[in-house]
């Protein structure tokens, strides 16, 4: 359904995306992840024709995005991250006009509007200027706008940004129940959300893909490896020394001081038990240790593995 390939954007000297490859297939959803900055509304926007690129091309449902935007856009359900909505009109007339915007004529406008309205959860706020909307509706009115036209493929930036974990919790569902009909490209900094949603992950940084691969794999991927939280009351320079001389140990990040203790996270490589070496390194050391604990491979320790810069 989309089809990415080589696409690259440069602005001015800046490489925001840098040759990118994926494929969204039919019925997929798909988490677009990657820290601030890393590319994905970049990306979005030119997945959406908003945006041309320096070079490569994407094309969606067979259509290029680029020289055949108009018949790709029309299966195209785009919710930008900030979404621009006309405050004075209200949920109605907004998406009647969006409606017609987006080419649907004649009697069909006023049932998509309706149909749209209803899945939105928008019923009892229909008649309300989007002025007078909670955050949390606005967002909605956002995600009916996207709908409206009734898209295949939803292209979503980041669509809980900002809610409360109540409205998180509601547009996840509506996501959920979108996605029984429609395939969904969707970026978010929710990882507990990808790993509940999304069949598919696409890991982007500094304009490169990291990881595509579905979460579950992702995670797998890293089942002996993982996060070791480290509690320690020693010279934080001598610690790190002496642990990165352990050739398992990947990275060792420093939390700085709480309490006293020194706080370290231990990024391990695959297939080994860290854990009894360092008590004994401690003890050799004569290091008082407070925590020595090795938390579950999660998806974020994939992300932050992959994306994090010491
Ligand atoms: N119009 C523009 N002109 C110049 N630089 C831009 C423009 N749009 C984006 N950038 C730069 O491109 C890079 C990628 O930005 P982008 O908005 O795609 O990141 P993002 O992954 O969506 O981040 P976030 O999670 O913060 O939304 C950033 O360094 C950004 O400053
Ligand atoms: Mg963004």
């Amino acid at each position: 359904m989309i089809h990415v390939q080589q696409l690259s954007k440069r602005f001015g000297r800046h490489q925001a995306v840098d040759g990118i490859s994926f494929d969204v297939s039919e019925g997929e959803i798909v988490g677009f992840l990657g820290p601030n900055g890393a590319g994905k509304t970049t990306t979005l926007r030119m997945l959406t024709g908003y945006l041309p690129p320096t070079s490569g091309n994407a094309s969606i449902n067979g259509f290029d995005v680029f020289k055949q935007s108009v018949k790709a856009r029309r299966s195209i359900g785009y919710m930008p991250e900030d979404v621009p909505l006309y405050r004075e009109m209200t949920v109605k007339e907004y998406l009647t006009f969006r409606a017609k915007l987006k080419g649907v004529k004649g009697r069909a406008v006023r049932s998509q509007v309706n149909q749209t309205i209803s899945e939105c959860g928008l019923s009892d706020r229909r008649r309300k200027p989007i002025a007078t909307l909670s955050k949390g509706y606005r967002q909605r009115v956002g995600l009916a706008d996207a709908l409206v036209h009734r898209p295949e493929l939803l292209i979503l930036d980041e669509p809980t940004n900002g809610l409360d974990p109540n409205q998180i919790i509601a547009i996840r569902k509506l996501i959920q129940e979108l996605a029984k009909k429609h395939t969904i490209l969707l970026s978010t900094h929710i990882l507990s959300e990808v790993e509940m949603i999304c069949s598919k992950v696409v890991i982007i940084d500094q304009g490169k893909i990291k990881a595509c691969d579905t979460p579950s794999n992702l995670v797998q991927g890293m089942r002996h490896a993982g996060r070791i939280q480290f509690e320690v009351k020693a010279d934080p320079i001598q610690v790190r020394k002496k642990l990165s001389a352990l050739t398992e140990i990947k990275k060792v990040l420093h939390g700085g001081k709480q309490a006293g203790w020194e706080q370290f996270e231990i990024i391990v490589d695959s297939g080994t038990e860290t854990r009894e070496r360092l008590s004994n390194l401690a003890a050799q050391e004569r290091w008082p240790v407070k925590t020595l604990y090795r938390h579950e491979g999660r998806l974020e320790d994939v992300f932050v593995e992959l994306t994090r810069r010491d």
